[in-house]
């Protein structure tokens, strides 16, 4: 596990609101971003205008100004049934950051770190979940910096993936 990341600023998550929606549509653009989720369709203007209980969809801001994205889910609640059958006490992550000068300068470690210690508030979550691409291997690496575990492959609709996961104990662990 790395020691925070020193970043110029102060990092904040806020709720995604349905005004952010043509900031979401144009990151989804971006080729980073549809190269790590080339097959969703996230429908910001219906998906925003609605604040389900299972769900956190969070602006990332950098002194302000919006740098990414993301979503926390209760994988047990969510509607789809995206991860199966799953007991309580899980949550899953996704997460990118919005333009590609700001990739690799410590944002998305710092994003991370938050929303991993807002998922263990919870003294009923145990495990995060992750669902990187199989062939996003600069993305295992950065979850697994972070304390994340491959714990096997996994297809979800189109997608192949590389589900990791990181344990309350492991992390708390690193933090003391
Ligand atoms: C993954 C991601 C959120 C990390 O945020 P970041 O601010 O770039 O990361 P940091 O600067 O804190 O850490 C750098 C590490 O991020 C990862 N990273 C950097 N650019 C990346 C990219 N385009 N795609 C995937 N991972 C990337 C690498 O592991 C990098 O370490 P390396 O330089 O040793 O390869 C960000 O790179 C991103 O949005 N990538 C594209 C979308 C994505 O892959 N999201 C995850 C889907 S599961």
């Amino acid at each position: 596990m790395t020691a925070e990341s020193p970043i110029p600023g102060s990092i904040n998550l806020r709720p995604a609101t349905l005004a952010d929606a043509p900031l979401l549509r144009r990151w989804d653009e971006q080729p980073h971003v549809v190269a790590s989720d080339p097959n969703d369709d996230w429908d910001w203007e219906n998906e925003l205008a609605r604040t389900p209980e299972w769900r956190e969809q969070l602006i990332a801001e950098l002194n302000g100004e919006p740098i990414g994205f993301l979503q926390i889910i209760d994988p047990a609640r969510e509607d789809s049934h995206y991860w199966g059958e799953v007991g309580p006490g899980f949550r899953a992550i996704d997460i990118w950051i919005g333009d590609a000068s700001n990739l690799g300068r410590g944002y998305g470690t710092a994003i991370m770190r938050r929303a991993i210690d807002r998922c263990f508030a919870d003294k009923n979550v145990r495990t995060i979940l992750l669902d990187p691409l199989i062939e996003n291997v600069r993305a295992h690496r950065f979850y697994q910096r972070l304390g994340f575990r491959p714990v096997g492959l996994r297809r979800f609709g189109q997608d192949n993936c590389l589900v990791h996961q990181l344990e309350r104990e492991y992390w708390k662990r690193g933090k003391e």
